[in-house]
């Protein structure tokens, strides 16, 4: 680990799907043995950090953000002593270790939620239970929707089997939203932020960290009711969450070197900013730019409006093209490109319209990925996107298990298709993702094509994602970390950027511009020198 303080300022971060990263004991479901198995790829790859996915008990109703248990692993992952184990090594590796917090809800199977269930005054005032509307309660308490489709309420048996109070849950009925008015709430996180702090855990990434605050009210949302209207959603963003988040800065400082990053899905850079003033988080997922089509015009204002607004409280901007909630951007890239950024449900909606061309995707994937490593702040790598793995849109739906698909009634298609397990090595399915001799599957199958995506048969390719990745990554933290940004003039249709003597260019325009300077890495292998053709990307030192 280098000793720069603020290492955080500039880190490259590896996002791991537990799950779908490497299965150590061939039961088809990755775990921290094989996590630990693959740190020498990591390191190769040159990240500075890891951020890992719940890995806490759960009934895995939603891939584990329905957490029953904050200080204990999974057994399906581990144990608490592998978890240790894992952080030394990756200490040891110069990796650190983001883990996952889930403080907005617990799982229905968390004791607190079974002992209000089973009427335990303090433990219900620990969520949001109410009485429902209408002559005998049998309507929601307030209009609210679940993210996942249908009413944010769930109602339940009192202790005589008579219909009796609801509860409210902004994911699915399995994730009872905390009361964080409730002090024993406040005070068990931070508490459990202390465990993992002890125990070597370098940051957390928050999740749905707009949402612990409700209105005290919980009033009408009236028409901003609906999952893509969050504006002034009283479910949402409100004011109150952010001395929560005072309060864990405090936790954090009393350790070195330890970070946050907020999963804020709010409306504005400006919104976004408040969760990053000093006292309170360090980083927040740039979700914008995730939302911006590949257009050069979009995506060079939605870097303006990212660093302005960061700059503003003095924290670096956060860079993220995918994640485990989100369609690859290899395969968003792969389709014709609105001319303006998107709103989530155009994500799921329209991001699977019509046949991809995949080669399109790719080629535009890898310049993204070089704009994205080379701008100044935190960047986000969601694994696979290394490999260039495109999303498996043609997974069939027995074997889907977003729990947002049933839930919606079948309009949601579901986020399986990011979440398909690695392909490491070999000819055919599990791709060395499980040991040989294998006793099961991976969860979720694998595409019979993968075979030139593995992590293997790209390490053998300089031309290959992978490889563009690895330089990327090791030119970036030789010559990016600590010099200035400006923007350059630029042709129509493309976006170019200084930083020091080197430059970023971006082409979307779809035609081949001229390319001054000396190449230093450049996306499309097939380029004529002094040429960067359209969907393609370099870097060069003029
Ligand atoms: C976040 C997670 C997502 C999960 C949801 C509920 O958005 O990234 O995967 O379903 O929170 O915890
Ligand atoms: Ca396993």
């Amino acid at each position: 680990m280098s000793d720069m303080t603020e290492w955080w300022r500039t880190a490259v971060v590896y996002q791991v799907y537990i799950r779908s990263f490497a299965d150590g004991n061939g039961d088809g479901i990755g775990d921290i043995a094989g996590l630990r198995s693959r740190l020498p790829y990591l390191r190769d790859l040159g990240v500075d950090a890891i951020w890992i996915n719940p890995w806490y008990p759960s009934p895995q109703i939603d891939a584990g953000y329905d957490v029953a248990d904050y200080r204990a692993i999974d057994p399906a992952y581990g144990t608490i002593a592998e978890a240790e184990r894992l952080i030394l090594e990756a200490h040891d590796a110069g990796i650190r270790v983001i883990l996952d917090i889930v403080p907005n809800h617990t799982s229905s199977q968390h004791a607190w939620f079974k002992a209000a269930l089973a009427g335990d005054a303090a433990a219900r005032d620990r969520y949001l239970f109410r009485p429902g509307r209408g002559t005998g309660g049998e309507l929601p308490p307030n209009d609210w929707e679940s993210i996942f489709g249908g009413p944010a309420w769930t109602r339940t048996t009192d202790a005589a089997g008579e219909p009796g109070d609801w509860y409210l849950h902004l994911f699915a009925p399995a994730q009872p939203d905390l009361n964080w008015a409730n002090h024993e709430v406040v005070a068990e996180f931070e508490d459990v932020l202390r465990f993992w702090f002890d125990k070597g855990a370098d940051g957390f990434r928050i999740d749905v960290a707009h949402g612990l605050a409700k209105h005290p009210d919980l009033p009408d949302a009236g028409l901003r009711g609906s999952r893509d209207d969050r504006v002034g959603h009283p479910g949402w963003d409100q004011d109150g969450v952010h001395e929560i988040y005072r309060g864990w800065r405090k936790v954090a400082e009393e350790y070195d070197d330890r970070v946050f990053v907020a999963e804020a899905w709010v409306d504005s850079n400006e919104r976004l900013a408040r969760y990053l003033r000093p006292d309170e988080l360090h980083t927040a997922f740039q979700f914008d730019f995730l939302q911006a089509p590949f257009v050069a015009s979009v995506m060079r204002a939605t870097i303006d409006g990212a660093r302005s607004a960061a700059a503003a409280v003095g924290a670096p901007p956060t860079w993220v093209l995918s994640n485990h909630d989100v369609v690859r951007h290899v395969t968003r890239y792969a389709r014709a490109q609105p001319e303006h950024a998107v709103s989530s449900i155009w994500e799921q909606a329209r991001w699977h319209e019509g046949a991809p061309d995949l080669e399109l995707g790719l080629r535009r994937a890898r310049a993204a990925a070089l704009v994205t490593l080379g701008l100044p702040g935190t960047t986000y790598v969601y694994q696979g996107e290394e490999l260039g793995l495109p999303e498996v849109e043609d997974l069939p739906a027995e074997v889907r298990q977003d729990p947002a698909i049933a839930q919606s009634g079948g309009e949601q298609i579901g986020r399986d298709g990011c979440r398909v397990p690695l392909p490491w090595s070999g000819q055919a399915p599990p791709y060395g993702f499980s040991p040989d001799g294998a006793s099961a599957e991976p969860w979720l199958p694998q595409p019979a094509d993968w075979a030139a995506y593995t992590a293997d048969s790209e390490a053998a390719d300089d031309d290959s994602t992978l490889s563009l990745y690895r330089r990327a990554i090791a030119l970036r933290s030789k010559w990016l970390l600590e010099v200035d940004f400006t923007w350059i003039d630029s042709p129509e249709g493309t976006l170019a950027f200084a930083r020091g003597d080197i430059q970023v260019w971006l082409n979307t325009s779809g035609a081949p511009v001229p390319l001054l300077g000396e190449l230093l890495l450049g996306s499309d292998p097939t380029a004529e020198p002094g040429t960067l053709p359209t969907d393609a990307a370099a870097w060069v030192v003029v």
